[in-house]
C-alpha cells in the first residue's frame, strides 16, 4: 500500500508539471496510471493538451479520462513525457518494460525534449539490473536471440501469459526477461543489444530520461541526471 501511495504521490507531481499547449507522452505502467488520471482532472479543469499514449492500455484510459489523443505522424516532437520504470540509477539511466509497453515508450522519449520519470521509491538502485532486462523480439528470431543473450552471461526467460503461450507486445512480438545481475556498463550493453538482428528494441533507456520523481514515504524527491 506504502507503494500505491508513493506512485500516486509521484504520477500527480509530475502532472503538475504539465503546461497550457503540451503534447504530452504518455507513459505505461501502475505509477503512469495515476499522472494520467491526474491530467485528466486538469483537463477537465480547462488545461488544454493533447496526448500520445504509449500503449493500447493508456490509450484506453486517457480516452476514458478526457484526454485528446493524437499520433506521431500528426505531431512528431513531444514537449514532455511522463512515463514509470521498473529501475532507475544515480544517472537517470532505466530499465523500462515490465509492463510490455517498452517498444513505444521509447519511440516517445525519444522525441521528447522533457521526460519525466516516476516511481515509488523501490525503484531507485545503485547500478541497474536486479530487475530482469525486457528484450523485444521478432519471434522468428527468438531462439537466435536468446544464444546470443546467453554468451554475454544472462538468463533469458521468454514472457508467457497465464495459459503459459507467449505474451504477445502491442506490436505484435515476444518479449525475453534477462536476467544479467548488476549491468556494469548499461551503455555499452545498450550498444551490444541494439547490434543483435532480431531484437527490436530493448527496456535499457540510456540518457533519455532529464528528470525523476520519486514517492518517498510521504514525499516526493526530485532527481536530475
Ligand atoms: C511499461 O512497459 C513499463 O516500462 C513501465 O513503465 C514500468 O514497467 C513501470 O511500471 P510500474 O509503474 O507499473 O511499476
Amino acid at each position: 500500500m506504502a507503494n500505491e501511495q508513493e506512485k500516486e504521490a509521484a504520477g500527480r507531481a509530475a502532472a503538475k508539471l504539465v503546461r497550457d499547449g503540451d503534447i504530452v507522452g504518455l507513459g505505461t505502467g501502475s505509477t503512469a496510471y495515476f499522472a494520467v488520471v491526474a491530467l485528466g482532472e486538469r483537463v477537465k479543469a480547462g488545461l488544454k493538451i493533447i496526448g500520445i499514449p504509449t500503449s493500447i492500455q493508456t490509450a484506453d484510459l486517457a480516452r476514458a479520462v478526457g484526454i485528446p489523443l493524437t499520433t506521431l505522424d500528426e505531431h512528431p516532437e513531444i514537449d514532455i513525457t511522463i512515463d514509470g520504470a521498473d529501475e532507475v540509477d544515480p544517472k537517470l539511466n532505466l530499465i523500462k518494460g515490465g509492463g510490455g509497453a517498452l517498444l513505444r515508450e521509447k519511440v516517445v522519449a525519444s522525441v521528447t525534449k522533457k521526460m519525466v520519470v516516476v516511481a515509488d521509491s523501490g525503484k531507485v538502485v545503485a547500478t541497474l539490473g536486479k530487475f530482469p532486462l525486457p528484450v523485444e523480439v521478432i519471434s522468428f528470431a527468438r531462439t537466435v536471440v536468446e544464444k546470443k543473450i546467453v554468451a554475454l552471461g544472462a538468463t533469458p526467460k521468454l514472457r508467457t501469459k497465464s495459459d503459459g503461450t507467449p505474451y504477445l507486445t502491442n506490436n505484435g512480438n515476444q518479449i525475453l526477461d534477462c536476467s544479467f545481475g548488476a549491468i556494469a556498463d548499461p551503455p555499452a550493453l545498450a550498444r551490444e543489444l541494439n547490434g543483435m538482428p532480431g531484437v527490436v528494441e530493448h527496456g535499457l533507456f540510456i540518457g533519455l530520461a532529464k528528470v525523476a520523481l520519486v514517492g518517498r514515504g510521504d514525499r516526493v524527491e526530485e532527481l536530475r541526471s
